[in-house]
């Protein structure tokens, strides 16, 4: 399963990249608005840390709106992943960039047949949010589950993309039911090397350790 940062803080970014962990990164217009940064900024700068993907959603809501940013945005890098949200203008702009050999991730997906749209017009990432739906009570891990179903079912190439992750057993329930990727906020990554265990033998070899009077 690959991981990707969620966020626009570029010092984030370097921490996730220097545990190995960084596939990609995925921003949106509320992470970068928290970075306070200019946004073209922080993706080329994004795209000097990483050669993986990197999504820079657009902030059109019509087709030619959404292609004119998309070129803005593509021209960033070569490793720009260009956002759109599924709606019939983003869909129409899945369309037309991947068919030009942009990725596309299409972003704000809530429900199976959305993705089933997605993977038919070509999109690159489908970004099911797994947490604004557990947020209202429904279960965004069967979400993850059913489009791995239907991809599977009909070899579509599109990879899941699994969003909106608030834990680490978001992480675990996701590898469990075969997403491809995660994105997920660098704290959540971070969690995942988190156990009290390993705390606890930590604490005892060192103990143990100091009496043996020794150093290396
Ligand atoms: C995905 O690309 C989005 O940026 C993100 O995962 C949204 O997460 P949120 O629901 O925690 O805002």
């Amino acid at each position: 399963m690959k991981f990707f940062a969620d966020t626009g803080d570029v010092a984030e970014i370097r921490e996730i990249q220097a545990m190995g962990l960084l596939d990609g990164v995925t921003t949106n217009p509320s992470l970068i608005a928290k970075s306070g940064r200019q946004f073209k900024e922080v993706i080329a700068e994004i795209c000097t840390i990483t050669d993986g993907p990197v999504s820079a959603e657009v902030a059109a809501l019509d087709f030619d709106g959404m292609m004119k940013e998309a070129n803005v945005l593509r021209k960033i890098a070569k490793n720009v992943a260009v956002k759109v949200p599924l709606t019939v203008d983003g869909l129409k702009a899945c369309k037309a960039l991947s068919s030009e050999g942009t990725m596309v991730n299409v972003t704000l997906c809530f429900s199976p047949n959305q993705a089933l749209l997605a993977a038919k017009a070509g999109a690159y990432f489908i970004s099911p949010f797994i947490g604004r739906l557990d947020d209202i009570h429904l279960d965004g891990i069967d979400l993850i589950g059913e489009i791995r179903q239907i991809y599977d079912n009909y070899d579509f190439k599109t990879n899941i993309l699994a969003a909106s992750i608030r834990s680490a057993n978001h992480i675990k329930d996701c590898a469990l039911i075969g997403a491809d990727y995660a994105t997920a906020p660098p704290a959540v990554l971070k969690s995942l090397v988190k156990h009290p265990l390993t705390d606890k033998g930590i604490e005892q070899f060192l103990a143990d350790w100091k009496k043996t009077g020794q150093t290396i």
